[in-house]
């Protein structure tokens, strides 16, 4: 039973076993593998998400895991209960792994320390987001073969990112090369020591160009003077995706805003690979829990 809290502490061997049971996983072709019967799941969210949230229930529920969901906004978290007190109530019921997003960074590794059932981090501030990274690096593999050499450039919002932090730890692993570029306001100078930061030119000419969501909720008002001036700047706009060699592949997380870090007909341009990460998320997902979770 083992937790995953990050990539930047894990090795490449245990990436790389991760990775390799999420292509065993994406292979079957039955839909339900009940390995996890009468284990109990659940996946708690202190804040919100479509993908990872959904992913990981279909990851367990593909698994025959016993599914719960805890929403801070329908909970006692509303009251005032800590973090630690809700995942402390729902360990003493019984559960056998707990899937968590939160919004402070730095606080996932203390409540693991003081818990005994695994952890999962499903993104934590602007830390960590391992299983977002686990399907990157999935995505990736699956296209070019080996994640060796490749060029992986992360445009946008690098400041508040979990999605680049762990990108970029588990890619520099594997021997690839992570450049970022960003406005300045939305570099986080404490990694530039780990990747250069490059104009947008440069960052296009890479095997991979991941896009990042500006993060209006996090970033106060006046970092730009609008949405048509950051498209502008830093935009994957319609023009800059015709200019991209051939085999470049573009990715986003997601959620999108469309038409301001990416044009509306990049997401569904053939070479996007926005929604064949979602699907990837299962298997990965289905990798974790199991590694999690399987006695
Ligand atoms: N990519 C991602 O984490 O999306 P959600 O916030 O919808 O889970």
């Amino acid at each position: 039973e083992r937790s995953l809290l990050g990539l930047k502490d894990i090795s490449r061997d245990e990436i790389g076993s991760i990775l390799n049971r999420a292509a065993y996983w994406e292979a079957q072709s039955d839909k339900v593998v009940p390995v996890l019967k009468s284990k109990f799941a659940v996946n708690m969210f202190f804040e919100n998400s479509t993908r990872t949230r959904f992913s990981f229930e279909m990851a367990e529920k593909r698994l025959g895991a016993e599914v719960m969901n805890f929403a801070a906004a329908a909970s006692s978290v509303e009251k005032g209960e800590s973090i630690y007190d809700t995942v402390r109530t729902l360990e003493s019921m019984g559960i056998d792994a707990g899937v968590i997003r939160l919004k402070p960074s730095g606080v996932l590794q203390e409540l693991a320390e003081r818990v005994s059932i695994p952890l999962v981090n499903a993104g934590d501030g602007n830390n960590e987001h391992p299983t977002q990274a686990l399907l990157d690096l999935y995505t990736m593999k699956k296209s070019f073969g080996e994640l060796k050499g490749l060029t992986v450039s992360i445009i946008g919002d690098i400041k508040h990112s979990r999605v680049a932090r762990s990108d970029l730890w588990a890619l520099q692993k594997f021997g690839a090369h992570v450049q970022f570029c960003a406005p300045e306001t939305m570099q986080a100078p404490e990694l530039a020591q780990y990747a250069p930061y490059v104009s947008m030119e440069t960052a296009l000419k890479a095997d991979v160009v991941m896009m990042l969501r500006v993060q209006l909720e996090r970033h106060n008002a006046g970092v730009f003077k609008s949405s048509a001036e950051y498209r502008e700047q830093y935009g994957l706009t319609e023009e800059r995706a015709a200019r991209l060699s051939g085999h470049t592949m573009i990715m986003h997380p997601a959620p999108v805003n469309r038409n301001v870090e990416i044009d509306d007909t990049v997401v569904e341009s053939p070479r996007s690979m926005i929604f064949n990460q979602m699907a990837n998320g299962v298997p990965i997902r289905m990798a974790v829990m199991e590694r999690a979770m399987k006695g």
